[in-house]
């Protein structure tokens, strides 16, 4: 069995945010895929898409509908294994190794590389157990009330829940039950948070709680977040990369920058079409 590299607990990093992106160095990469090809069965999803994710910064995945974006966040940490006919081709590095190397444990890098779904998705457990449930799994030995309130409390969503931790947490609202979901990815301590379009079933206050909960945890964690929502990349992200499909369908990345730069001063025109809506 493999041992992917722990990240340093107490590495402090006060990186100011690098425009150019061919800048990050192997200190502040949190995982980089290197010419990652993704197939179901036959048809090629994702094509040779090289980059290097930038350690607790957040990164916004843009891109019209089907290019790929759930699929190449899926390949981050190995999510894919999980859908039958999936084949991924070239590597994805993280603690030093490519987690598609025979030998490295696929369960060691979902924890460490955790995910939040689009839909709320609590388990039909109480409030208290969705936090305490894979904490206890993983072997944490400590105080189980003072993680859970910490990790709730982490999580904004402490105050609106502290009086009835053992209800269902599937009584929470959506926006409750998503700041719950990334309570629980949270409380098993990860180092990097993959989240797939996580506000766009919530509604506008919803949306902006959960956006300020991100820009709060990019402090400790690295973001990864896949959205439709233009300004939302805008407002949270420190990098935007944009995803397009070639004449075959596949996947393929467009450009890959500092959100501002992107945003502003796109160097493609295809990605300027996109962000300006000229692009469907
Ligand atoms: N389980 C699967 N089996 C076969 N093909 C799939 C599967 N999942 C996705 N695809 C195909 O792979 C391509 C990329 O899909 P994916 O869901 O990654 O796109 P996306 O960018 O996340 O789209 P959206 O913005 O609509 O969520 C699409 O052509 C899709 O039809
Ligand atoms: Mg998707």
């Amino acid at each position: 069995m493999i041992r992917l590299k722990l990240e340093t607990p107490s590495l402090t990093l006060n990186h100011p945010v690098p425009h150019d992106i061919s800048t990050i160095s192997e200190d502040t990469c949190a995982l980089e895929t290197r010419n990652l090809n993704v197939y179901y069965g036959n048809f090629r999803a994702i094509r040779d898409i090289s980059l290097k994710l930038p350690k607790r910064r957040i990164t916004a995945f843009i891109g019209p509908s089907g290019c790929g974006k759930s699929t190449l966040l899926r390949t981050f940490n190995r999510m894919n294994d999980l859908i039958p006919g999936v084949r991924v081709e070239g590597e994805v590095i993280f603690g030093g190794y490519n987690i598609y190397t025979p030998g490295v444990d696929a369960v060691e890098v979902r924890r460490r590389i955790g995910m939040v779904f689009q839909k709320p998705n609590p388990f039909p457990k109480s409030i208290y157990e969705n936090i305490a449930w894979g904490a206890r799994i993983n072997g944490y030995r400590g105080n189980m009330d003072e993680l859970v309130e910490q990790t709730l409390r982490q999580a904004a969503l402490w105050e609106e829940v502290k009086d009835k931790l053992h209800q269902s947490g599937l009584s929470l609202s959506g926006g409750q039950q998503q700041r719950l979901c990334i309570a629980r990815a949270i409380a098993i301590k990860p180092e990097i948070i993959l989240m797939d379009e996580p506000a766009s079933a919530l509604d506008p206050i919803s949306t902006l709680k959960i956006e300020e909960l991100m820009r709060q945890l990019a402090e400790n964690y690295t973001i990864v977040v896949v959205t439709h929502n233009m300004q939302q990349a805008a407002r949270i992200s420190d990098y935007t990369a944009f995803l397009m499909m070639d004449e075959d369908r596949a996947g393929y990345l467009v450009e890959f920058g500092a959100t501002a730069q992107i945003f502003t001063n796109p160097r493609e025109k295809a990605t300027e079409d996109y962000i300006t809506g000229r692009f469907g």
